[in-house]
């Protein structure tokens, strides 16, 4: 797709990975809005709205504001996403259900409702020119969905759900002409890494094949870029890990 001038919308794009997809479509020519839980004072997106993803209403509100304001988007990457750590068995009996049912509502329900907002909005899109197509929806996902850790059944369920409904959505949505695609992140650093303990990070890092490095979330944003320019890519879930292979 031709991007220049296009509406991108990035949710999460107030910190790590949304946030360097924020600047990296920016660069790139397009018009970016982000939608975020958590205001981001230093953004230089187009237009920031505060969007919690798990409410119907708090994203088709945003939908509203972001079509007046800005444009209907032509990209969508949802980012927003949850990473909190609890064991079925802890240290006070069963973990609580509500504690799993947030990490659900969040990721997968949070990436749905925005999907299912978005994708309506861009079938009303015209064809882009070149491209013949109406929009590109990106999800995020992790390497936590094929090799989830102890404390991860939560996430890696709400992360499985996300590359689950890749191909269904694609499928379903290639009558509008949108494509849908999903990244699988292995550990890349963002706030939610860099605020672990050096010592757990030099750990982490020594479980890497190669680069042995985290993943900068620059990286996660040119894929996000090739995703949205080359056509040929959908109904995918891209490994994006250096290798890794989490034991
Ligand atoms: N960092 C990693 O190593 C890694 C690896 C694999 C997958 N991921 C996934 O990548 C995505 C981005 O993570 P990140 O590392 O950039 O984390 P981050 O914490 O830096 O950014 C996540 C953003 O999502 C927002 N958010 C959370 N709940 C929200 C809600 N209900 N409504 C709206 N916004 C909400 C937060 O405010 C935050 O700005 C997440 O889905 C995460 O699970 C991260």
């Amino acid at each position: 797709m031709h991007v220049t001038n296009q509406v991108a919308l990035i949710t999460g794009g107030a910190s790590g990975m949304g946030k360097a997809c924020a600047q990296y479509l920016q660069h790139k020519g397009m018009r970016v809005v982000v939608w975020d839980k958590q205001e981001d004072t230093q953004s230089e997106a187009d237009l920031f709205i505060s969007c919690d993803v798990t409410s119907d209403e708090s994203v088709e509100q945003a939908m509203k504001q972001t079509i007046t304001e800005l444009g209907t988007p032509r990209v969508c990457v949802n980012c927003a996403g949850i990473a909190p750590a609890k064991r079925i068995i802890g240290r006070e009996g069963a973990m609580p259900l509500a504690a799993f049912k947030q990490v659900i509502d969040v990721n997968l329900i949070g990436t749905f409702n925005v999907m299912r907002v978005a994708a309506h909005a861009m079938s009303t899109l015209e064809l882009e020119g070149k491209s013949q197509e109406r929009g590109v929806i990106i999800n995020t996902a992790s390497i936590a969905a094929f090799e989830g850790q102890t404390g991860q059944a939560a996430y890696s369920a709400s992360k499985g759900g996300i590359v689950a409904m890749t191909l269904p959505a694609a499928r379903e949505l290639a009558q509008f002409a949108i494509r849908v695609n999903t990244i699988a992140p292995g550990l890349i650093a963002t706030p939610l890494l860099l605020n672990m303990p050096q010592e757990v990070q030099d750990n982490l890092i020594s479980t890497m094949t190669f680069p042995k490095r985290f993943g900068k979330p620059e990286e996660f944003a040119s894929l996000v870029g090739q995703i949205v320019e080359n056509g040929m890519m959908n109904g995918e879930v891209i490994r994006l890990d250096g290798a890794l292979r989490m034991q």
